[in-house]
């Protein structure tokens, strides 16, 4: 894929050099937070794989890496408030020190969701992480403790996040051409080679 463009794409939020600056600014404060700390970082997949592979590479304490997968979206463009957690780690939790790294919060409820689990297995501290905020988006009350960037209520695609499972490849953080969403199915792009 073309680095800068995308003939999908109508236009671009955050350019591979705004996301490496974010991922910088955090992993700053990450390290100060966390010099003598060996936390659990609980990933929740997949848009978060981008981010979290960047992220760790500047962390420069112990830590342990687990996955969690949540779905909330069902491949749409709107979330609902239906939460579903369908991975979790098989190590307790109890006492650890757990960073929930997220790729986006929206609604909030999925976070929420998995946060009320991790706090219920007797983590002795849960604190979130999440690359973009999009607070206008919220359906409860929850705040990240480390936000990349606050971003407007648009309907994102790149850096992890997907359209239809698509996109997640795409290095940089955009919005889709309306042609794209509002295409029947049978004639997405994929779909013709
Ligand atoms: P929430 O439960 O509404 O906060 O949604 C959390 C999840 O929905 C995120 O981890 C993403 O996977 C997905 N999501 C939220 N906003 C967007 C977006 O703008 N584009 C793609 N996926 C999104
Ligand atoms: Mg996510």
């Amino acid at each position: 894929m073309n680095p800068t463009t995308h003939p999908d794409f109508e236009s671009i939020v955050l350019s591979e050099a705004d996301i490496q600056a974010h991922i910088e600014t955090l992993a700053t404060k990450l390290n100060e937070d966390y010099a003598n700390k060996t936390p659990l970082l609980l990933a929740v997949l997949k848009g978060v794989y981008p981010f979290l592979s960047d992220l760790t590479k500047k962390l420069n304490f112990y830590c342990d890496v687990e996955f969690i997968a949540a779905s909330s979206y069902h491949g749409g463009t709107a979330t609902t408030d239906w939460v579903e957690i369908y991975l979790w780690p098989r190590m307790s939790l109890k006492g650890k020190d757990v960073l929930i790294i997220e790729d986006i919060i929206d609604s909030g409820l999925t976070l929420k969701k998995i946060k009320q689990k991790v706090q219920s297995e007797g983590a002795s501290s849960v604190k979130l992480v999440t690359l973009l905020d999009k607070p206008s988006g919220r359906k409860t009350k929850l705040e990240a403790d480390y936000v990349g960037t606050t971003v407007k209520p648009l309907f994102l695609v790149g850096y992890g996040l997907d359209f239809q499972e698509k996109y997640r490849n795409v290095p940089f953080v955009g919005v889709l051409k309306k042609e794209i969403i509002n295409m029947n199915a049978k004639d997405y792009p994929w779909r013709n080679n």
